[in-house]
């Protein structure tokens, strides 16, 4: 038993030697060797994930066939494209700090967050962003224009203008079939997000809905 430990360890030690790199450049932790990335990539959601899943997801990205083509060039606007103003960015926003359970809710509601929060990435989109593109914390959830379509995101807390009137079944029914109450489809950029909550356990599923449901209940900014 402690020679398999033994064992475990020593992979363990490997893995953290090999992929280090790649978590710590996924994590965009600081490195004054690296170039910073830009403030669209998921990074500031990277940093909340678990180690476990973090492994297993650099592992995975290690595995994939060097791609062959040229990337192609940026279309960022400018402003978002000079890599020290980044830093700039990073010093008003960015935050380090691993997932901090919220103090009082229970295991589901907190698992919920950690999924909304870290790999769900969910306010990337459902969250508005305030002038210099860094999210309005005060407005979380609340909903967004979206940048790709000509509508706008949803809001997503429990507010009327959200969804005050959806139950936690009807949350978990969308997110796991894609099917909203009132007959209607998850449309644009949530169909790619609700396929893959489909792969989630069902319990992930209800704790994603059980967290929203317990987010302070804000009213939309934008058209729905
Ligand atoms: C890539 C951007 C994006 C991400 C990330 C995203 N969403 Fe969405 N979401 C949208 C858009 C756009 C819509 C509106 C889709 C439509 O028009 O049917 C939407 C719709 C929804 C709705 C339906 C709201 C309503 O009133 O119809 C729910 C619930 C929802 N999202 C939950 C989530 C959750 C939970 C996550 C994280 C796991 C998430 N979304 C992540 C873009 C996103």
């Amino acid at each position: 038993m402690p020679r398999n430990r033994n064992i475990l360890n020593v992979v363990a030690v490997c893995c953290a030697v090999l992929l280090g790199p790649t978590i710590a450049a996924a994590q965009d932790k600081p490195d004054p060797g690296a170039k910073a990335i830009a403030t669209r990539h998921g990074f500031m959601k990277l940093v909340i994930w678990e180690a476990g899943p973090l492994f297993g997801m650099a592992k995975g990205i290690d595995t994939l066939p060097a791609a062959t083509n040229d990337a192609p060039a940026h279309d960022l606007p400018v402003l978002f494209r000079l890599r020290r103003g980044l830093g700039l960015w990073k010093a008003l926003y960015m935050d380090y700090a691993p997932f901090t359970p919220i103090p009082g809710a229970d295991s589901q509601v907190n698992r919920g967050a950690y999924l909304v929060t870290g790999p769900g990435h969910c306010g990337e989109c459902h969250t508005p962003r305030d002038l210099l593109g860094g999210p309005d914390a005060d407005w979380a959830f609340s909903g967004s224009p979206a940048p790709e379509e000509k509508d706008s995101v949803p809001n997503i807390t429990p507010h009327e203008d959200g969804i005050g009137d959806w139950s936690v079944r009807d949350i978990t029914i969308a997110l796991e079939l894609g099917l909203l109450p009132g007959f209607d489809t998850f449309g644009g950029v949530m169909i790619p997000v609700q396929e893959n909550m489909a792969k989630l356990t069902a319990e992930d599923r209800e704790a994603i809905a059980a967290y929203l449901k317990s987010l302070p209940p804000k009213p939309s900014r934008w058209k729905k």
